[in-house]
C-alpha cells in the first residue's frame, strides 16, 4: 500500500454555519476517495463579530470532537477562524490542521495583481491578510463586509442579495481579482458574477484542495505503515 491507498478515518472540517457545508462538497468533488465530515457551529453564528477567546474555546471544543471521531486531519474552514485561532490551535492537538488563508496567500505572493480581500468584521479586523502578504509585489485592499455571511446564511437571493453584495464593496477601489476571503461567500458565486462581472473571482477553497493534498499524502503514508 503507498499513500494513495485512501484511509477510513475522515478529514473533519470546522465552520460556524452553512459555508462548512459548500466547502465539504468541493472538496469531497476532488477527493472522492476521502471521506468528510462538516461541523457547524450554529447556535454561535455569526463568528464575524465576537471575542478572539470566545472562537479559541469554540474551535477547541470542535477539534476535540473530531479527534474522538477518529478525524486524521482538521480543516478550519472558516475564513474567520483562520485569522484569529491559526496558527494558535495547532497547539492544542496533534492531528495536522489546515487553514483557509495560507494556500491561497503562497499563491497571491507570486504575482503583481491588484487584489481585493472580502470577510468578515473579524477577519479584515485582524489584518492577517496584510500580515500574510507583507513584502509581496501585488496591491491589496481589504473590505469588511459585516452583513454578508448573515444575508447568505439566512438564504437571501437574486437582486436582494445583489443590494447587499454592492452595498457591503462600495469602499473597494477597481481590482483584478475579488478573493472570497469568508467560506460563506462562494455559496453566492452567481450573483457575485452579476456584480464584479470583469473581475476575476478567488474561491480559496481550490487552493485549500492542493495543500490538503500534500497533507495527505504524508498522513496516508504514515497510516498505511502502521
Ligand atoms: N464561514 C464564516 C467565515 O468564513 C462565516 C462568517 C461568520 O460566521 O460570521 O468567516
Amino acid at each position: 500500500m503507498d499513500w494513495r491507498t485512501p484511509q477510513p478515518q475522515p478529514i473533519g472540517i470546522i465552520d460556524s454555519g452553512a459555508g462548512g457545508d459548500r466547502l465539504r462538497r468541493v472538496l469531497q468533488s476532488y477527493l472522492p476517495q476521502e471521506l468528510f465530515l462538516s461541523v457547524s457551529d450554529k447556535e454561535n453564528f455569526p463568528y464575524g463579530n465576537k471575542s478572539c477567546g470566545f472562537l479559541f474555546a469554540r474551535t477547541a471544543k470542535q477539534i476535540e470532537r473530531l479527534r474522538e471521531l477518529d478525524c486524521k486531519v482538521i480543516i478550519l474552514g472558516c475564513g474567520t477562524l483562520s485569522a484569529l485561532v491559526f496558527p494558535e490551535v495547532q497547539s492544542l492537538t496533534r492531528i495536522p490542521i489546515l487553514d483557509m488563508i495560507t494556500p491561497v496567500a503562497k499563491w497571491l505572493s507570486l504575482g503583481s495583481d491588484v487584489v481585493g480581500i472580502i470577510g468578515t468584521q473579524n477577519t479584515i479586523a485582524s489584518e492577517k491578510w496584510e500580515r500574510q502578504l507583507q513584502l509581496k509585489q501585488g496591491r491589496f485592499y481589504t473590505c469588511a463586509c459585516p452583513e454578508l455571511a448573515t444575508a447568505i446564511e439566512r438564504g437571501v437571493s437574486g437582486e436582494q442579495l445583489r443590494q447587499v453584495i454592492r452595498q457591503q464593496t462600495l469602499s473597494l477601489p477597481k481590482v483584478d481579482y475579488l478573493l472570497l476571503g469568508c467560506t460563506h461567500y462562494p455559496r453566492a458565486w452567481a450573483d457575485f458574477k452579476k456584480v464584479f462581472s470583469t473581475t476575476y473571482l478567488i474561491d480559496p477553497a481550490l487552493f485549500l484542495v492542493a495543500e490538503l493534498g500534500r497533507t495527505l499524502k504524508e498522513v496516508n503514508y504514515v497510516l498505511n505503515r502502521s
